[in-house]
């Protein structure tokens, strides 16, 4: 829809210059050329292949929240905010953790030597009983046999909590789960709060073996969980603060965010390496060219645990700040080759200054951005201070989503310079000290159309 508008209003010569497509509607078209001459300070600056390598550098290793690999990208973006010359800020927080203490399984009591992982909530215990396979554990796979025996689980198909409480209903005693086809490595498993029998996962390959074991024999097994439960673990946000030029400023705020976490054993190249090195990239060009609005480039940590560095950074700012914060720009997987277009989303589904701002720039960069309703990010903690906020993201999303296959090669550097392009245009035309004056002259870019998009994530 909004694609056919631009180009019907190309076709009726309302945009005068070959410049990329600009749906620009009421009121009356602004001077393209002086569009592009009000962004170029930014968008000249803004380098693909820094943004690229920054993203190569970040999703080398995981960055789990609390573990070193959170902890060594903390201190990478501390030193590049340092280098661009801000002052720069570690916050840390502690958040609960899951710590899976020594799960070990024995097969007629020999000790099995492969890897074994704790299910994230089991309870601890050690039960000896008959193992009892019951394929993908559905309703009607598994039967009152299984009553007393440790339940040998494929995974897939239903969700873990179905699995494990079809096999607690009729009485299993622990849990063995092993991957299902295509599937690698035993990091998995979820048991709920009355499942409080102890469940834990190993590999594709043990499993089978102990399926064929189990056609041929009797098979006693042994499942023990010590030590596990939640621990309380330390992340960090990293705040950089840029003043604005003394003599100009309003006393506004901008601030502009991505989150450094990823998720356990992910690589997170586009989840979201990809809005770090975004926000690092828009630090770099913002901090010597002036503003009349303070700016404020941050990065979040435990975003995947349940976007508790955002809170935390939320519940930080005092009541006169969030007066001052005029908006929130969240880059969160901007560069993803397989993903779809760009999307800016609010948690309530409206429009605000950020969605208006992005939209408008979007325009004059590439073309214009749409808006829509999620949540899911570290928009909402800004939301729910009552401050424009909106999550930068392409939709639908990409199949590496959470995967260990998030990795460099899915990074689009295209994707990757259009958005920051698209978030530094809209930061600059708020932060500049020549608007808001500007806006009521011709050279001032103008508000756009932009529509409510619903599709599928
Ligand atoms: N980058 C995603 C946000 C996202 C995911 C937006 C899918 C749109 C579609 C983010 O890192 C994430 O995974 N968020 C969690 C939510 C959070 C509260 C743990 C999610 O969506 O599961
Ligand atoms: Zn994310």
């Amino acid at each position: 829809m909004k694609k056919k508008a631009a180009s019907i209003m190309l076709a009726a010569g309302l945009v005068i210059s070959a410049a990329p497509a600009n749906v620009l509607a009421d009121p009356p078209p602004p001077n393209e050329q002086a569009d592009h001459a009000f962004d170029n300070k930014i968008i000249k600056k803004i380098s693909p292949d820094r943004l690229y390598d920054r993203v190569a550098l970040l999703s080398e290793n995981p960055r789990e929240a609390g573990t070193q690999g959170e902890y060594d990208a903390v201190q990478y973006i501390k030193k590049e905010f340092e280098a661009y010359g801000y002052e720069t800020e570690l916050q840390p927080f502690t958040f609960q953790a899951w710590d899976g203490g020594t799960p070990a399984i024995e097969i007629n009591h020999i000790s099995f030597d492969g890897d074994v992982h704790t299910f994230n909530g089991s309870v601890n215990g050690s039960v000896e009983a008959p193992i009892e396979h019951v394929g993908l554990a559905t309703t009607d796979e598994v039967s009152d046999s299984v009553k007393g025996k440790i339940a040998l689980i494929e995974r897939g198909s239903i969700s873990f909590y179905e699995k494990v409480q079809n096999v607690y209903d009729k009485g299993a005693v622990g849990i063995i789960m092993y991957n299902g086809a295509g599937q690698s490595g035993n990091d998995f498993g979820y048991t709920y709060e009355g499942q409080d029998i102890p469940a834990i996962a190993i590999n594709r390959e043990a499993g089978l073996s102990l399926v064929e074991q189990l056609q041929s024999e009797e098979v006693i097994g042994n499942v023990t969980v010590e030590d596990a439960g939640t621990i309380d673990q330390t992340s960090y946000n990293v705040i950089a603060t840029m003043k604005p030029h003394k003599n100009k400023d309003t006393g506004q705020i901008v601030t502009i965010g991505a989150h450094h976490d990823s998720v356990a054993g992910g690589p997170g190249a586009n989840d979201d390496a990809s809005g770090v090195s975004g926000v690092l990239e828009l630090a770099k060009v913002l901090a010597k060219t002036p503003t009349d609005t303070e700016l404020r480039f941050m990065t979040f940590g435990a975003e995947e645990k349940g976007l508790i560095g955002s809170y935390h950074y939320a519940s930080t700012l005092s009541e006169g700040e969030v007066d001052r914060i005029a908006a929130h720009f969240q880059m969160d997987m901007i560069g993803s080759r397989d993903a779809g277009d760009l999307i800016m989303f609010t948690p309530d589904g409206n429009k605000n200054l950020v969605t208006d701002l992005g939209a408008s720039a979007g325009a004059r960069v590439a073309e214009v951005v749409e808006y829509g309703q999620l949540g899911r990010s570290d928009h909402v903690p800004f939301f729910e201070r009552g401050i424009p906020a909106a999550l930068f993201i392409h939709a639908p999303l990409e199949p590496w989503y959470h995967s260990p296959q998030d990795t460099l090669d899915k990074i689009s550097k295209e994707k990757l310079t259009e958005v920051t392009e698209i978030v530094g245009s809209a930061v600059y035309q708020i932060a500049r000290p020549d608007t808001p004056a500007l806006e009521n002259a011709r050279v001032a870019p103008g508000p756009v159309h932009y529509e409510f998009d619903d599709r599928p994530l």
